[in-house]
């Protein structure tokens, strides 16, 4: 993998860049549509490519490890072959999961012991078979293990876990250095800036990623994890700033998990190249579409006879139906319903963070933000 950084806004840290990986080339700032168990819920590939527009797509380490499992995704051949998206994939690393889906788990210094939610096997994730199980999966950006500790931690338990997260990362990246990718096309290694809402552990996290990455094989990018898990939007702005004060300019910079569209703007002001978030899928599941005018609610009677488009600005599937046949989806339960406003919320998303890099590129970045991003927020 390799970075270009391709422009500077005059006026904030937003950059516009590009990564090459082997499966195609992917321009930043980015949204990735997450693809926990291998597919984008509700959302077809040739709709991913077309519609969507979508560069590269997330997988996660833990939901594939578990089901289908490592046996099938070897003889497939990796998960690019399984399930034929054919453009870069990301995985996370299955720690957050860990965290965020069982309950039930015990963190030690060999890693992290959790019981599966789908039939309550006990498992163990380390680092070395974390690195293992995304060279199985065939991921081109491969995250490291971590611990994300809740927002509301305190310093000590904050200090405590970070410590743990960076020793993980020696062993990820010493595991990640002695084994080869087994498809043919490169991967490289992300390690994860925790720290909670902690201005010197960012700060000392931030460090130590900047000395790693320099260990690496290949490349390599650093991800910033540990935020939008409760904490004021404000401290996840300044810790932001903080991290990426340190992080080289040369390589890409991931926010994990984020966010709204609102915070995606100010994220790429101060520096960001690259989100996920499940909150265009799962809202749009919800009847919630995020427009440049606001959000819609689309169960809402306001919508029953309005036959104008979904989107005149969207993709084909957005001009093609009206915000009528829409809310009635929702109202008769159609699936088709969930598929729509998955896609255009995937689509919407994209196409603001295509808009934020035309706009970089033109030097006129901060002020297209100031002139989009109260709306954004409104409710229609
Ligand atoms: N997804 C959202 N936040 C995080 C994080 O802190 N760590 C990992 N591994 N994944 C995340």
């Amino acid at each position: 993998m390799t970075f270009e950084l391709q422009h500077t806004d005059p006026y904030s840290s937003a950059r516009a860049g590009i990564i090459t990986t082997d499966h195609g080339q992917i321009k930043t700032p980015i949204f990735m549509p997450v693809g926990t168990c291998g597919s984008v819920k509700g959302v077809h590939f040739s709709e991913l490519r077309e519609q969507v527009k979508a560069q590269i797509i997330l997988g996660n380490t833990y939901h594939l490890y578990l089901r289908p499992g490592l046996d099938t995704l070897r003889k497939a051949g990796g998960l690019h072959k399984f399930n034929t998206w054919d453009r870069p994939i990301l995985t996370d690393s299955g720690g957050f999961q860990v965290f965020s889906l069982t309950g039930i788990r015990k963190l030690r210094e060999e890693g992290c012991e959790f019981r599966s939610h789908i039939d309550g096997s006990k498992h163990i994730f380390t680092p070395e078979n974390v690195m293992d199980t995304e060279r199985i999966i065939g991921a081109d950006i491969m995250m490291a293990l971590d611990e994300c500790p809740p927002g509301e931690s305190d310093y000590q338990y904050a200090k405590n876990s970070l410590g743990l997260t960076q020793r993980w990362l020696d062993r990820c990246i010493k595991r990640f250095n002695e084994t080869e990718p087994l498809y043919g096309h490169r991967q490289t290694l992300f390690p994860i800036v925790q720290g909670c809402k902690y201005k010197d552990l960012r700060q000392d996290a931030a460090k130590h990623v900047v000395d790693r990455l320099g260990m690496l094989n290949d490349g390599g990018g650093a991800s910033i994890g540990g935020l939008a898990v409760g904490e004021p939007t404000e401290v996840m702005y300044e810790m932001i700033e903080v991290v990426n004060e340190i992080l080289p300019k040369d390589r890409p910079r991931y926010l994990m998990g984020v966010g709204t569209p609102q915070n995606i703007l100010e994220a790429i002001e101060r520096g960001v190249d690259m989100f996920d978030c499940v909150m265009p899928t799962r809202n749009g599941r919800n009847a919630m579409l995020f427009t440049y005018q606001g959000t819609m609610n689309l169960r809402n009677k306001k919508w029953e006879q309005d036959f104008s488009p979904i989107d005149p600005d969207g993709c084909d599937i957005d001009r093609l139906h009206t915000k009528a046949y829409l809310h009635h989806l929702f109202k008769a339960q159609e699936l088709l319903a969930l598929q729509i406003a998955s896609i255009h919320n995937l689509a919407f998303y994209l196409r603001l963070v295509t808009d934020a890099r035309q706009h970089i590129e033109q030097g006129d970045f901060t002020q297209w933000k100031r002139s989009v991003i109260n709306d954004l927020g409104r409710r229609i």
